[in-house]
């Protein structure tokens, strides 16, 4: 037994089970236990790698999206440009390097990480040195009085979701408790849907069915596009996910495999698959358009990745060119990350979306 899962146990005694979203919450950012709070789990040496650690095309070409948005909307002279769980800051030093060719740009940004894990804020500070960023916790104290151009990698993911089964007598929270001694889910009682957003997946679900809810999804984009709204700007994230998922998809990996969520609270990530549709529609509600939803390859070949891919292979040979190609494929085949992982964008009604995406 994990120290959070002792931990855990004697919470589940004294105050009985725990929502899925608070046993995720409590693995991934327990102050002394919690996943992110005590490591950094990327790359190879870690426990999974993300499209910007795989190659630096990722960080390079969505940065140029969002200079070309900000082209788009008149190049304003001062906003924020701003990163969702940056983890080692690889993504917005790809992003930064890329856009020093768009005149004007890095001299009106002013950079905003949103970052919960200190030891991954450590390293975003170095990967980012010479760029000042201001770290939040939230993204409710980011700057509400400029343009807003933000991107989030594989942030939405990693925040906690409530699991609901739909029964004959209502919803039925999924819910973790301790049996003979180990962690284990069980079902509460079924009863009406506790929130709106479980309410409206009535229509589109059946008896047995598993919905997930992630609850910070709704304030975090009224947030973003209130702001867009307001001052402009745009917003991409990219994730592993769908539009109205349905089922079970919490999972755990450690050093690159699987395990059971249950199994080793606080040293395994724990994450699952975004449901892109209440995002868009909250942003929708604050005043602002979400595109359609882009799968990432398609996203990424829309934007170059081919022709980036090219000139930096004419630079390499040997076992770096295999890598290279073998990155270039990862990202955008369909049966790698391309289908799997969506980006959706969000602008001001008024403005185009940026370039790539799905309108
Ligand atoms: C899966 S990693 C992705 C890292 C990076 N975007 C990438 O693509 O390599 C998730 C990131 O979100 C951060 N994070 C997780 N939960 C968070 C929260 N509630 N608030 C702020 N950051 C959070 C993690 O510390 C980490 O930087």
């Amino acid at each position: 037994m994990t120290a959070l899962a002792r931990h855990l146990a004697d919470r589940i005694a004294a105050q009985g089970p725990l929502s899925v979203a608070e046993y995720m919450g409590e693995c991934l950012l327990h102050p002394r236990h919690g996943y992110y709070t005590t490591r950094d789990p990327l790359g190879a040496r870690g426990d999974f790698t993300t499209a910007p650690e795989i190659s630096q095309m990722f960080g390079e070409l969505l940065g140029l999206c969002l200079a070309q948005a900000w082209a788009d909307q008149g190049a304003p002279g001062r906003f924020a440009l701003a990163e969702l769980g940056p983890g080692r800051g690889t993504l917005m030093a790809d992003a930064l390097r890329a856009v020093r060719g768009v005149p004007g740009f890095l001299d009106a940004a002013e950079l905003h990480l949103v970052e919960a894990s200190p030891t991954l804020r450590a390293a975003q500070d170095s990967a980012l040195e010479g760029h000042a960023p201001r770290w939040h916790d939230s993204v409710e104290t980011l700057p509400d009085d400029m343009p807003l151009y933000l991107v989030a990698n594989e942030f939405l993911d990693a925040l906690p979701i409530r699991q609901f089964r739909r029964m004959p007598g209502g919803w039925a929270e999924i819910v973790v408790t301790v049996t003979e001694g180990a962690l284990a889910f069980a079902l509460a009682p079924p009863g009406p849907a506790p929130l709106p957003t479980l309410a409206a997946r009535e229509a589109d679900t059946r008896e047995g069915e598993i919905v997930e809810i992630r609850p910070a999804t709704e304030p975090i984009a009224a947030a973003i596009a209130a702001r867009i709204a307001a001052h402009g700007g745009a917003a991409i994230f990219v994730d592993y996910g769908t539009w109205r998922g349905v089922g079970d998809t919490l999972q755990a990996l450690r050093g690159h495999a699987p395990e059971p969520p249950l199994a080793s609270p606080g040293a395994a990530d724990l994450t699952s698959h975004v449901d892109f549709a209440p995002l868009a529609e909250a942003a929708r509600a604050a005043g602002a358009a979400a595109s359609g939803l882009t799968p990432q390859g398609v996203l990424l070949e829309r934007l170059g990745i081919t022709a980036r891919a090219r000139a930096l292979a004419a630079r390499l040979g040997g076992a770096k060119l295999d890598a290279h190609v073998a990155a270039h494929r990862r990202l955008t085949h369909p049966e790698e990350m391309g289908n799997l992982f969506k980006a959706l964008a969000l602008h001001p009604v008024q403005a185009p979306c940026p370039p790539g995406f799905d309108p």
